[in-house]
């Protein structure tokens, strides 16, 4: 596996990737991998040639007062859990992009993409500037690394729904796959900021799945009342984990975003909650 840093030597790379008539699949990420992320590695694997792999924590979009100083990072087990998901075969072609802040936000930087509508609501609502910050990221990687095939986890819904927006309105030629979400056994979605957790929280923090489950399992023995539901998914939230603070809870059209009163097929049920001072999100289609 190559590990590259300079954007300069990896657009020369990706270039001879290319020019050898192979494909490129790409997994943004901000590192400390889990299970999750090797999953988005192997789909990016079946999917094309070469894997690239890009390890950046993005300053651009953490707000003030944000983790990012505190995100954790691991470069070597990075590589490692890369090398472990594709195997030893595409692990030999396989490349690290790992850039440095300065060579991506260079002290005069000033251009910035933006998707407006899709993140103005939910994540970009309580955290704003954040996705201008993951959308300016990764239309540089994508300009950087040219690639055929992209991958991003369900997780991160909104971001994914952000993403394929831009890619299709700023017209990238790349095929924009989203990967299901990876859970622990007991549900919890796989994240790197799990890693905040103690012992208490990380059980508790079982709750975003539970209220998320006891939602779609209500959808289904036939309440379609947005309002119901969230009375409940509240309920089930305190019950598991008293001390916990809602951000929001949201059921949007999953496609639009727009927020929808009534569940029918395609509502997306989202929420971000803060579990012993632990922001999470997590997600569940509920029809
Ligand atoms: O999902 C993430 O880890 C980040 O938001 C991404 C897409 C790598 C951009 O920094």
């Amino acid at each position: 596996m190559q590990i590259i840093r300079s954007i300069r030597s990896m657009q020369a790379a990706a270039r001879k990737i290319a020019g050898s008539g192979k494909t490129i699949g790409l997994v943004p990420t901000m590192g400390y991998l889990h299970r999750g992320h090797q999953s988005l590695i192997v789909r990016a694997a079946k999917l094309a040639d070469v894997v690239i792999a890009s390890v950046f924590v993005n300053p651009s979009q953490f707000g003030p007062g944000e983790d990012f100083k505190t995100y954790p990072r691991d470069e070597k087990g990075d590589i490692a859990r890369i090398a472990e998901a594709l195997g030893k075969k595409k692990a030999r072609t396989a490349i690290v992009f790992a850039p440095k802040a300065i060579d991506i936000y260079p002290d005069d930087f000033e251009t910035w993409v933006t998707v407006e509508k899709l993140s103005q609501t939910l994540e970009g609502k309580a955290r704003p500037g954040h996705f201008r910050g993951v959308t300016t990221i990764v239309a540089k990687l994508f300009n950087i690394t040219r690639p055929d095939v992209v991958v991003f986890g369900l997780k991160d819904y909104q971001q994914a729904m952000v993403l394929s927006r831009m890619t299709r309105d700023l017209g990238y030629p790349i095929k924009f796959v989203i990967a299901p979400t990876v859970r622990e056994k007991d549900g919890l979605a796989m994240s790197s900021r799990n890693a905040y957790l103690d012992d208490l929280g990380r059980w508790e923090a079982t709750c975003l799945y539970y209220s998320l489950r006891t939602a779609r399992e209500m959808v289904r023995s036939g309440v379609a009342d947005t309002r119901v539901l969230l009375r409940e998914m509240k309920a089930v939230i305190k019950a598991t984990c008293p001390s916990a603070n809602v951000d929001y809870i949201a059921f949007t059209d999953f496609k639009t975003l727009k927020p929808v009163k009534t569940v029918t097929t395609g509502t997306i049920c989202s929420l971000a909650v803060r579990v012993h001072g632990v922001r999470l999100i997590d997600n569940l289609k509920l029809a």
